[in-house]
């Protein structure tokens, strides 16, 4: 609580007190959301007790922003698991954000298809999550002020927001496809017999992140809502070898639909 005090201070100094209404986290290669919008920009290693991210095409900066006539607070980056963070401190900014103020969380990721009904480039609402990670956020002593030991998971990603997500793409003409990510811790990609496993588990797309960022909104009450950017066939689904940089490029052009179709809804929450 007292490390929780000190994020804040420090925020609220820098935004004179801003009171947000939502925020968002983006995935990699996803950063040109922020194109054109103008805020306050933190690095994180500005901020006390917020953790690291060097991950190549993440930025490491939270731009606190208004669009739409809402105050939005944008993560250029998250922490990764992989990277060494703990669970706790990958999470710790969503519980930032809510004690400034927000009711809706928007998670995005890039993520591997497990089976060919899925396209690169293509939007996936994320409907629910399988958590492959074997481990869990919310281990450790709870903090009742914040939310309840044993939290129940069957509204994890808020129904009112994918009906929102599905009446928005449609409106704009973008073909929003719908599944399940499944995360692992990363940071190797997955092997093709692991991927036949997760397609069979009910996976439609596997992932590093976002699995922990939404049991920890879902725990502090937040309204949330996760969409994946395929950006490439799981191993074995194809016949082409995994790299970032691909991730990168395809992340890139699937950014501008996604930002679209975030900014559509915002403007009706
Ligand atoms: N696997 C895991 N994480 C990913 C992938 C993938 O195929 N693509 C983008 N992130």
């Amino acid at each position: 609580m007292e490390k929780i005090k000190e994020t804040l201070d420090y925020i609220n100094s820098k935004t004179n007190n801003l009171n947000a209404d939502v925020a968002i986290i983006l995935g990699s290669g996803l950063g040109c959301f922020c194109d054109g919008l103008d805020g306050i920009r933190l690095k994180y290693d500005e901020i006390p007790h917020f953790g690291n991210s060097d991950v190549k095409g993440h930025k490491g900066e939270l731009l606190f922003c208004e669009i739409e006539g809402k105050n939005c607070i944008i993560m250029q980056g998250r922490f990764h698991y992989y990277e060494g963070n703990s669970l706790q401190v990958a999470t710790y900014p969503i519980k930032i954000f809510k004690k400034l103020g927000i009711k809706t969380l928007f998670i995005t990721n890039a993520a591997g298809a497990t089976h060919q009904g899925l396209n690169i480039g293509d939007i996936m609402l994320m409907s629910d999550h399988i958590n492959f990670m074997g481990t869990n956020p919310l281990i450790g002593k709870n903090d009742e002020s914040l939310g309840e030991r044993f939290p129940d998971m069957s509204n994890c990603y808020t129904k009112d927001l994918q009906i929102l997500a599905k009446s928005c793409a449609q409106e704009l003409n973008i073909d929003l496809k719908e599944g399940i990510y499944l995360a692992t811790t990363g940071p190797s990609y997955e092997t093709a017999a692991e991927i036949r496993a997760f397609r069979i588990l009910g996976a439609d797309v596997v992932g590093m992140s976002s699995v922990p960022e939404a049991i920890v909104s879902n725990y502090l009450k937040l309204n949330t809502v996760g969409f994946s950017s395929v950006t490439n066939f799981a191993t074995g689904v194809s016949e082409n070898k995994l790299n970032h940089q691909e991730v990168l490029e395809i992340g890139k052009i699937t950014s501008q639909k996604l930002s679209k179709l975030i900014k559509l809804m915002i403007s009706k929450i």
